[in-house]
């Protein structure tokens, strides 16, 4: 067949546009020195229906594997409280996520998946991993330098295992220690809890003020949780009823999400729940109008494990609503987390009947890719070899005893100030430890310990404080050690004094509300049995104040230790004199869970020890 000359020349020139234009636009995207925002948009416009929602699915690792993920397009895998690889270390993490990565670049636009943990007080579901205390300790530090610091350490274990996202920091506000999260918040004052931001700077680097960012592949894509009200539910029932006026609302409670999104957080996790009755899953006001409106965030918003499903409950329960109203409340990705096929059935058939729009589908996907993009993920899709050496060594377990030792608040130092107790003498001749809480990595670690709800055994690899204690004190020293002494033990062991460990049990969401606060009867049996005999100090270890005005004219001294995690030479470093005494209470210890919800500027206050509190040893030439 012959052509014309114009014929061919037209075909040439189309042919040369078309596959110009088709080069062009697959390079825009995978091309790191185009813009972000470019990218985004190369890549969203070549994207199905299928492809989209795939990217607004996050789903659990024990029903993920590189084929589901390929086949499925699964944009997003976590590791729910923990679910950890069957042998728990980081090379066996690294090669998981690699193999679930496998699967996302096998598919047609090779988009990354993007794993995500709790990590959040440390790598703290791998197994050697260093453990920070809890956030209520780092409150007490008001050490914004240290915070950083100790995101970064975070950040390199993390990706050590090949991990590059972590649904940490929690920024609540927890205004009533009866709540089983209260631990995970930084403080019950919201400007406390602004300051201690600055750990989003330590897991994902400094960058353009407001706009998402990862600097590298040191660094890990941090999550602000958990928007809104959290920490101020009724009576602190988890994931209840957060009942306040909008005003108070943003003053309290919103606030810290100005700091995280001003610092360049990545993602943005949605509440369990309710703000005057209305599911914060649900809340298009919040999450839309306020926090992509108002508050100008541009990064992703995720829910929690489950967390739309909640929004209906039997017998009313309506999956298909749960999805229609959270994704047009502006959810963008949803840990689904188990029926990933239920969920792109659904989701489908509302953007094909018109009940979600098209352009919130894009708007979902398009802040997905942006974070993606901005870390670096296209880049570097696989774990990094030479991240393992980062894993739980000195240095970071360093930076870790460091924290304890800033975050321990000293609450009673004596009768009086002449005769003060600490610091104790490490020449004496013979020391009694005594309490459940002494010789227990588990229990001085918490909740959220390799496992979601913690356990008090020793679970992990760390230093106990009855080994530190060990460590600390002088060759001849006897250190004698029993968890629960009988009336008339201290008096006969002869020990020059006593260092009573006691505390709460380890817990996480849910099972750790508590409308007693009352210490556990063991560590209190062990308070009255010892500290009449011998002059004792009580190191306390639990995830908020506990009611301890009855008891404490039985303690020399007294130490609030929170949860301190994997290095008990922390504490011993302080109360042996090395350092001194620098933490303030970042909470307000109430006499009576009577007196609950109290807070620092509350109109009627009448604490045991008020907010901001806390004791010197007035030890010379030694600093922090
Ligand atoms: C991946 O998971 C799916 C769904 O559970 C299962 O059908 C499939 O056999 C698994 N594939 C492999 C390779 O394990
Ligand atoms: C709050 O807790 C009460 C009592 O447990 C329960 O009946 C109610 O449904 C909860 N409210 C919300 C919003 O979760
Ligand atoms: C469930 O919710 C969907 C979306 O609002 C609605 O169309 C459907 O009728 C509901 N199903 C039932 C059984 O109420
Ligand atoms: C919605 O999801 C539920 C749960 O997986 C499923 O039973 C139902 O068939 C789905 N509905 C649609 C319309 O896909
Ligand atoms: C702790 O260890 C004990 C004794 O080995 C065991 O019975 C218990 O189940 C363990 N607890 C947890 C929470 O793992
Ligand atoms: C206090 O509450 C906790 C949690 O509900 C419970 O386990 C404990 O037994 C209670 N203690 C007392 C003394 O009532």
């Amino acid at each position: 067949m012959a052509l014309s000359v114009r014929t061919r020349l037209f075909v040439a020139v189309a042919l040369t546009l078309f596959s110009a234009r088709f080069v062009h636009a697959a390079e825009i995207y995978m091309d790191h020195k185009i813009p972000v925002e470019l990218r985004v948009k190369a890549l969203l416009s070549r994207m199905t229906l299928v492809e989209k929602i795939g990217q607004m699915m996050q789903i659990e690792r024990s029903v993920a594997n590189a084929s589901v993920i390929r086949k499925f397009r699964i944009g997003s895998v976590l590791s729910a409280g923990g679910s950890t690889p069957e042998v728990n270390k980081p090379e066996a993490w690294q090669e998981m996520v690699d193999s679930f990565q496998s699967g996302a670049l096998r598919t047609r636009l090779k988009i990354p998946m993007l794993y995500g943990i709790d990590a959040v007080h440390g790598h703290n579901a791998a197994y050697g991993a260093t453990i920070f205390p809890h956030n209520i300790g780092l409150g007490c530090t008001r050490d914004r330098e240290l915070v950083k610091r100790i995101g970064a350490v975070t950040a390199l274990e993390l990706r050590a295992t090949g991990i590059p996202y972590t649904f940490a920091p929690c920024v609540a506000v927890c205004r009533d220690p009866r709540w089983g999260r209260c631990y995970e918040s930084f403080s019950e004052d919201p400007s406390l809890v602004r300051k201690m931001t600055d750990v989003i700077y330590g897991l994902q680097g400094v960058g353009p003020p407001g706009l998402p960012f990862v600097a590298g592949r040191s660094k890990v894509a941090a999550c602000a949780k958990h928007y809104v009200g959290d920490g101020g539910t009724r009576k602190g029932i988890n994931a209840n009823n957060t009942i306040l006026s909008f005003e108070d609302l943003v003053k309290i409670h919103m606030v810290p999400y100005f700091d995280a999104i001003a610092k360049g957080v990545s993602t943005i996790m949605i509440s369990y729940s309710s703000w005057n009755g209305v599911k914060m899953h649900a809340n298009r006001f919040l999450i839309t109008d306020v926090l992509k409106g108002k508050l100008r965030f541009k990064g992703f918003v995720i829910s929690d494990y489950q967390g739309i499903d909640q929004i209906t409950t039997p017998p009313d329960a309506n999956y298909t609503y749960s999805v229609l109203a959270s994704i047009n409340a502006g959810i963008d990705m949803v840990m689904v987390p188990m029926d990933y096929k239920g969920f792109l059935s659904n989701l489908t058939s509302l953007v094909n009947s018109g009940f979600v729009p098209m352009k919130r589908i894009d708007d979902a996907v398009r802040r997905i890719l942006r974070v993606k993009f901005s870390m670096g993920l296209f880049e570097h899709p696989l774990a990094e070899r030479s991240y393992l050496h980062h894993f739980g060594v000195q240095g970071n377990k360093d930076v870790a005893r460091e924290a304890v030792r800033k975050s321990l608040v000293l609450l009673k130092n004596g009768k009086d100030k002449s005769q003060p107790f600490l610091p104790l003498s490490k020449k004496a001749t013979k020391i009694l430890v005594a309490g459940t809480h002494a010789d227990s990595i588990g229990l001085q670690c918490g909740g959220w310990t390799i496992s979601w709800q913690g356990s008090p055994n020793d679970t992990t690899k760390g230093t106990t404080i009855l080994h530190a204690i060990k460590t600390a004190v002088s060759k001849p020293t006897r250190v004698l050690h029993k968890a629960s002494p009988e009336r008339g033990y201290a008096a006969r062991s002869k020990a020059d004094f006593a260092v009573v460990v006691v505390g709460e049990p380890p817990y996480a969401e849910g099972r750790g509300d508590n409308q007693n606060l009352t210490i556990p009867a063991e560590g209190l049996r062990t308070i009255k049995n010892v500290c009449p005999e011998v002059k004792c100090l009580v190191i306390l270890i639990s995830g908020r104040p506990l009611v301890v005005q009855p008891y404490l004219h039985l303690m020399e001294a007294f130490v609030a230790a929170w949860l301190p995690g994997t290095q008990g030479k922390g504490i011993t470093d302080v109360i042996f004199g090395d350092y001194e005494f620098v933490g303030k209470l970042s909470r307000t210890w109430f006499r009576s869970v009577d007196q609950l919800p109290m807070n620092v500027g509350d109109a009627e206050y009448d604490p045991l020890f008020p907010f901001g509190y806390g004791l010197r040893m007035d030890i010379k030439h030694k600093t922090p």
